[in-house]
């Protein structure tokens, strides 16, 4: 509990620009849950290290990922939005709960396994250990409950692993975490296979709406997205296509699948994803006018991104000194 709340935890990884699955299966849905809980969001750039970086892109895009929270409509003074390796204490534990965490646990991690195969030229310990830094991110901050996809869904698993696990020797050290379920927010499948998830990392471009792309290229990949035979506007398990814009018509309009079935009634599937794609590019609009402002105003950014960094590490600095002292470690004298 934190100021009479309980606390909600996550965050996302700083490469490359968000999709639109990442706004509306997430992003979106996190900006009203600060009237519920004290939430902590943090820009994860100690875990995009995991896959080799180019530093200065890198830099720019962890900068980006905060503007774009902003910009989607977390608002930076009810929510504490921070860089992750702004504050030290996540390595600090993460190293901790690594000596607390079992290799046997960590090779069941499909995530890890997945990753390996696809970066075969780079399996470091970082990205096998990923799901431990992770478990110091949540744990750090005593989160009660963490939004998480399903992709993310065993790494919360394992984080409540070693925290039952830690308390067991230690005593009540961490709030053990809970899921999070949105009521609302969809997973945005990808455009061009729409049994295959929205990815940033698609090869095809045309799969996946990026949250910066232009209007043109929003409506362009839209007219291209692959439907299912047939030419009715109806959401079907036989029609994961037509079903997956539904969701994102769904999600941007607020309406229900029957109101589209009906507003589509014996119009077909071109004018459908016209309608589609012009709906995403007004949501759009507003988020990518409030970005350029954001990142245009530097003063601005750095003094809410210090403000932040310094409230989190503030919280994070009780438990770590808490771990510490349970664990043996002999307190930092100072001199008199
Ligand atoms: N691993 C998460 C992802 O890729 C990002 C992440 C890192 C995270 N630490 C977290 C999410 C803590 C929630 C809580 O999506």
């Amino acid at each position: 509990m934190l100021n009479g709340k309980k606390i909600l935890y996550s965050g996302m990884q700083a490469t490359g620009t968000l999709t639109l699955g990442n706004y509306l299966g997430a992003l979106k849905n996190w900006v009203k849950l600060h009237e519920e809980y004290e939430c902590l969001y943090g820009v994860m750039d100690l875990h995009s290290l995991t896959v080799r970086q180019n530093a200065a892109e890198f830099r720019k895009n962890a900068r980006s990922l905060y503007a774009l929270y902003v910009a989607a409509g977390l608002d930076p003074e009810k929510n504490c939005i921070y860089y992750q390796s702004h504050v030290s204490g996540h390595a600090e534990l993460g190293w901790i709960l690594s000596c607390f965490t079992y290799m046997g646990e960590l090779n069941r991690m499909t995530q890890f396994k997945d990753k390996a195969a696809k970066h075969a030229d780079n399996i470091n310990a970082g990205l096998y250990t990923y799901p431990v830094l992770m478990a110091a991110d949540i744990l750090l901050y005593q989160a009660d409950v963490v939004p998480v996809g399903v992709d993310q869904k065993q790494h919360l698993e394992i984080t409540r692993d070693i925290a039952q696990r830690f308390n067991a020797l230690y005593g009540d050290v961490f709030t053990v975490p809970e899921a999070y379920i949105p009521k609302a927010g969809a997973k945005i499948m990808s455009l061009q296979d729409p049994l295959k998830k929205m990815s940033k990392s698609d090869e095809n471009a045309n799969a996946t709406i990026l949250l910066l792309d232009e209007k043109d290229a929003v409506i362009r990949k839209f007219k291209r997205a692959v439907t299912d035979s047939g030419c009715e506007v109806r959401y079907a398990e036989d029609k994961p296509g037509v079903s997956n814009l539904m969701d994102i018509y769904g999600c941007v309009t607020g309406k229900s699948y029957e109101e589209i079935e009906r507003e589509f009634d014996g119009r077909g599937y071109g004018d459908f994803k016209l309608a589609v794609g012009e709906a995403v590019a007004q949501e759009l609009e507003p988020l990518q006018k409030k970005y350029r402002e954001i990142m245009e105003d530097k003063s601005y950014l750095d003094s809410v991104i210090s403000a932040n960094d310094e409230k989190a590490a503030a919280y994070a600095a009780k438990t770590l000194r808490k771990v510490q002292k349970k664990v043996g470690l002999t307190e930092k004298l100072r001199r008199s």
